[in-house]
């Protein structure tokens, strides 16, 4: 054995237990009490969590968006995600008019590899069919391993939204060749009458974001991909859902058996809408914006009953100068926040202080993300898996800040916010890449995960 940790609470979706885990040529192939060292690296986790590595399922690196690009690289944003203890992430690839499904997922993948910090995945985000011939591409692209598929049902000015007709054609094709259909889910039109109307009215604080794109906007779509996917049979993936309303409409339909999922953030846990009104507002502009106290109470209730399925971070950080774009005029204000190192500490946080449980923690931030998204070797903590592992101590107290953290951002919404327990070490398939706050593993060691479709 390469690697022993030893007396640590060993957390899964369903129980927790004090236990040793063997490591291997990066695969998980003991857990038990008193396992022989045979020379192995020994770890002492006693008092210590012992957890398998976060999936971060939705991130956008380096991506091109609001008139710049977001700040951090395929190497920032992965090291910053070893260091909060997410050892996978999965990229958005944005596939544009005339472009083809792969071409465009291996443009990424080739800025992803060699410099990448923890493995990578990708789904590919359709924003254009080509006249219909690129729904010829997704069983292709499912036997690549990449069988999830975005759908914008906003970000129309932007040539990303796809129309209901393209978003049915698209959750067809994926029931047929067994990939999994997510959507960005808000009413582009309800907005531009309400930006209009605002605008017109010269009210452009960074409030008015919220209120251009309150709770019904995003309900409004929720409810339709909803009814979208039940009428045709297929399965759906709501990402970043932030809205009471949306969470009826999920928890209705898994109710009556259908195959929906629900994925939120955890700025829509922590924060609520009262976050525009701050002088620093501008720096909370994302879409969906978060929203008010009623949803955000919606959303933990339905992470505790199951009916939100992951929690991933949407991180898509822009520096201030850039933020500061929209100061007086939020339309300008390049959308999306930093949070790819603040997931797995603020989900363990809320497990520390009761909120939620360790297994919770664990289920909604490693073990579905891996079920759902057909990552085989990853998830959990059980023998044959990959040693993605996370040793997180209950009794650190951490206060984040910008300057404690390992992006390429010069700010985040996080500032200030106090966690009790954080973790101190995370292994990438058997090798230390975080330690006691600083990274320490290489760039380029992440690759590629081949994903499997769904049967
Ligand atoms: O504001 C956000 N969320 N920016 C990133 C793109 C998206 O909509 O996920
Ligand atoms: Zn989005
Ligand atoms: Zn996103």
């Amino acid at each position: 054995m390469d690697l022993i940790i030893r007396n640590g609470t060993v957390v899964t979706p369903s129980e927790s237990y004090i236990a040793d885990v063997g490591v291997s040529g990066g695969k998980i192939v003991a857990l038990g009490k008193d396992l022989a060292a045979s020379g192995a690296n020994a770890v002492d986790a006693k008092g210590k969590y012992v957890l398998p590595g976060a999936i971060d399922v939705h991130t956008h690196l380096q991506m091109p968006f609001g008139g710049t690009v977001s700040a951090d690289s395929y190497e920032s944003g992965t090291r910053a995600a070893a260091c909060g203890g997410v050892t996978t992430v999965f990229d958005y690839a944005i596939q544009r008019k005339g472009k083809g499904i792969l071409e465009t997922v291996e443009a990424r993948r080739n800025l992803a590899e060699g410099v990448a910090c923890v493995d990578f995945a990708f789904h590919c985000a359709i924003t254009d069919l080509n006249g219909g011939t690129l729904l010829d591409e997704f069983a292709a692209s499912v036997a690549y391993g990449v069988p999830s598929f975005k759908c914008f049902m906003v970000y129309k000015k932007e040539g990303m939204m796809v129309d209901d007709g393209t978003l049915a054609k698209i959750l067809l094709k994926a029931k047929e060749t067994g990939a999994l259909t997510n959507v960005h889910a808000e009413n582009p039109d309800m907005i531009d009458v309400r930006v209009a109307k605002y605008v017109a009215e010269g009210k452009t604080t960074p409030w008015y974001h919220y209120m251009s794109r309150p709770e019904f906007v995003e309900a409004e779509a929720d409810i339709r991909a909803i009814h979208w996917a039940k009428s045709l049979n297929a399965s759906l993936y709501i990402v970043h859902l932030a809205n009471r309303e949306g969470v009826d409409a999920v928890t209705k339909a898994r109710d009556e058996g259908y195959d929906v999922y629900a994925e939120t953030c955890p700025q829509y846990l922590h924060f609520n809408s009262d976050v525009y009104k701050r002088s620093d507002g501008r720096n909370f502009v994302c879409s969906p914006p978060i929203k008010g106290e009623a949803s955000r109470e919606a959303l933990w209730d339905a992470l505790r009953r199951g009916d939100i399925a992951t929690v991933a971070t949407d991180h898509c950080p822009f520096q201030q100068s850039e933020k500061d774009w929209g100061k007086d005029d939020f339309t300008k204000i390049p959308n999306g926040c930093a949070g790819i190192e603040n997931l797995y500490p603020y989900m363990l946080g809320a497990a520390n202080s009761g909120k939620i449980t360790f297994n919770k923690a664990v289920e909604v931030c490693a073990a579905n993300p891996a079920k759902i998204f057909g990552c085989a070797e990853k998830g959990s903590l059980a023998v044959g898996k990959d040693a993605d592992i996370v040793i997180y101590d209950p009794d650190k107290d951490f206060t984040i800040s910008c300057a404690n953290m390992h992006s390429n951002y010069d700010h985040t919404i996080w500032e200030g916010v106090s966690l009790h327990g954080y973790p101190v070490q995370t292994y990438l398939r058997g090798s230390l890449v975080y330690d006691a706050g600083k990274f320490v593993g290489t760039p380029g060691q992440g690759k590629f995960i081949k994903r499997m479709g769904r049967a």
